[in-house]
């Protein structure tokens, strides 16, 4: 697991490792994390590629034979640059840019949260797709808690800015809950409780589908965007990341 060191992960994972005869690995920046009993950490900050390998290294080496049998990749942050909620996903894809987007402006820190978002769903659609993941049966999930409060996703927004969300959250969204659903917050507990679910295989998306998000906490298995949704995009994305970070022609999909 990553991002298991806070936020709805942590809940998730206190459920995961409570699964008896489970051993759980998590990847963890930092020193000194408070985990369930018997869970492993192994470094890692995912904002260095080489940690990444290295972290990818030490969990085949660790496990020797052993199998995986489920990954959650989980960890994710929001900017700082975050001046209002505004989620704007992006018309066009263009990873290099999605990867460095312009710096200030308003909304830029949601710009390029929603643009990671975008980027998660195409990957794990890109993956699911693969004739090699196919071939072994493995099942691809893309999560989304949803609003989500209690975590700490906004910890490094400027304290106006936590003031700005924190009345979104608690006032506006209240009200626009009343008539979209989506817009309703869910505690870090029950989007833990359903990662676990999704995760542990109780809770799965119907044939043909891959994508699960929360709305009031219960899981809906709505279709992604159409940008989500293009091969044209997945394959584009899935080629340019592999580029950019050096695994070459021997990995496109
Ligand atoms: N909360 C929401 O409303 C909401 C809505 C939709 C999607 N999500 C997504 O759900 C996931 C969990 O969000 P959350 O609200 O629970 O956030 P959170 O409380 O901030 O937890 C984020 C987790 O990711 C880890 N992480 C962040 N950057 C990392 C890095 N560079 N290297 C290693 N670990 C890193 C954090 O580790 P540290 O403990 O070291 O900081 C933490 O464990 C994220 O992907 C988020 O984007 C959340």
């Amino acid at each position: 697991m990553t991002g298991a060191t806070a936020g709805l992960s942590a809940h998730a994972l206190d459920r995961i490792a409570a699964q008896p005869g489970t051993r759980v690995i998590i990847g963890a920046r930092g020193a000194g994390r408070k985990v369930p009993a018997g869970v492993e950490i192994l470094p890692l900050d995912l904002a260095s590629l080489d940690q990444v390998r290295g972290f990818a290294d030490a969990v085949l080496q660790r496990i020797g034979d052993a199998r995986i049998d489920v990954l959650v990749l989980n960890a994710g942050m929001q900017s700082p640059a975050i001046r209002a909620v505004t989620p704007i996903t992006p018309k066009a894809l263009d990873p290099l840019a999605l990867a460095h987007p312009a710096k200030g402006g308003l909304g830029s820190g949601m710009r390029a949260y929603a643009a990671s978002k975008l980027c998660n769903l195409l990957t794990a659609q890109a993956v699911a797709a693969s004739a090699d993941v196919q071939d072994r049966g493995v099942s691809v999930v893309a999560f989304n808690p949803g609003l989500t409060g209690g975590t700490s996703l906004g910890r490094d927004s400027s304290p106006v800015a936590r003031i700005v969300v924190r009345a979104l959250m608690g006032a506006i969204f209240r009200v626009v809950g009343l008539f979209k659903p989506e817009y309703v917050m869910s505690t870090a507990e029950r989007s833990g409780e359903q990662l676990a679910q999704v995760a542990l295989g109780v809770v799965t998306p119907p044939p043909g589908r891959i994508y699960v998000s929360l709305v009031k906490g219960e899981p809906t298995f709505p279709d992604p965007s159409e940008l989500a949704r293009s091969r044209d995009a997945q394959q584009q994305l899935w080629r340019d990341s592999a580029d950019m970070v050096g695994l070459g022609a021997g990995n496109r999909l």
